[in-house]
């Protein structure tokens, strides 16, 4: 998207009954390195808990998917549960990780070239809700491994993540498969303190959004006029996340001058947790059968591999 669609974009947000602002945004450079540290909070169990279920299990994935695959990953960041997959894949194709945080992105793919040296690596800057292009390796695949780990699919709403879902199976190609990270619901105190840390770096990480918005779009927010709120939600199984601001008043972007009452709320995220059963119900939707599931012991984090079963059934 060049940066007049990403305004217009932003702006039809902001102008909405409901504002909000695609978590799309919150990731420049500065944005990527407070998620990093959001990953090292104590209450933010999910990045531990993935990597405890990558570490008991890469060698058992790395049988299942073979030589010579193409490890294909969306919202790679800095690549960080990754290193545990190129540490046991045999002889991989290529390494392929796409990110919209372009300069965290190649730095990210630096790292990796100097740690696996032996690995092509081939960024893509890329907006993964739109369609973009993936490079061909030098070493033809066997087949593709599509990785997404982190439970990102969660930040999408039902029909955008089957439609990301849908667009991860075509990429994936016939003979390849998908291994997801999907965070499960859980009792909602472990939620809700995942995302109202005590150090105030979540509520950081979303105010950044506002600063990106008047570095990048001109905007002319007050950020010490919000603040950050984060509930879940059980019903809908997602935690809600928002920028609630504390007085009335008017906020300008580009041309447009938006009016905000006192406790008026700008929507930034959803993160949805999934059931084991609600997941693998969305994934067949997309042609994917689920093939097999990781978790740790208490069931806060799953790890899943899946298998292209058939086409993707539209009618439903
Ligand atoms: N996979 C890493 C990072 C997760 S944070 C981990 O598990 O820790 C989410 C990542 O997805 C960020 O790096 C962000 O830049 C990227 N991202 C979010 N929305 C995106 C989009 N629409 N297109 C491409 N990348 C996106
Ligand atoms: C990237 N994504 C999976 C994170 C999440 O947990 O939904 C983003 C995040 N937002 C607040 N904290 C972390």
């Amino acid at each position: 998207m060049s940066h007049r669609e990403e305004l217009a974009e932003i702006v039809d947000g902001l102008t909405a009954p409901r504002k909000h602002v695609s978590p799309k945004y919150f990731y420049d450079e500065r944005g990527s390195q407070l998620f990093d540290r959001i990953t090292e909070l104590p209450e933010y169990y999910l990045t531990a808990t993935e990597i405890d279920i990558m570490q008991r299990h890469a060698r058992e994935i790395a049988d299942r998917v073979g030589p010579q695959a193409s490890l294909i990953e969306f919202g790679s960041g800095s690549s960080l549960k990754t290193r545990i997959l190129l540490g046991h894949l045999h002889e991989l194709a290529a390494y392929v990780p796409v990110d919209i945080s372009e300069e965290h992105l190649l730095a990210a793919a630096d790292a990796i070239r100097a740690e696996f040296p032996h690995i092509e690596v081939l960024p893509v800057v890329a907006d993964f809700t739109k369609p973009f292009d993936l490079p061909s390796p030098k070493v033809m695949p066997v087949r593709n491994l599509v990785y997404f780990p982190g439970s990102t699919i969660g930040n999408l709403e039902y029909d955008d993540a089957l439609g990301l879902l849908r667009v991860m199976h075509h990429e994936a190609g016939d003979n390849g498969a998908l291994l997801i990270g999907v965070d499960l619901q859980k009792d909602p105190a472990v939620i809700e303190a995942a995302y109202n840390d005590a150090a105030g770096v979540t509520a950081k990480f979303n105010l950044n959004m506002l600063r990106r918005l008047n570095n990048e779009f001109g905007a002319d927010f007050d950020l010490d006029a919000w603040a950050h709120d984060a509930r879940y939600d059980p019903d809908a199984g997602r935690v809600v996340i928002r920028l609630v601001s504390d007085r009335e008043q008017q906020v300008r972007i580009d041309d447009t001058t938006i009016e905000i009452d006192e406790g008026e709320a700008i929507l930034t995220e959803y993160s949805h947790k999934y059931t084991l059963e609600g997941f693998a119900a969305m994934a067949a939707k997309a042609g994917f059968e689920v093939a097999q599931v990781w978790t740790d012991p208490d069931e806060l984090f799953s790890v899943q591999y899946l298998l292209r079963r058939q086409e993707p059934r539209y009618e439903d």
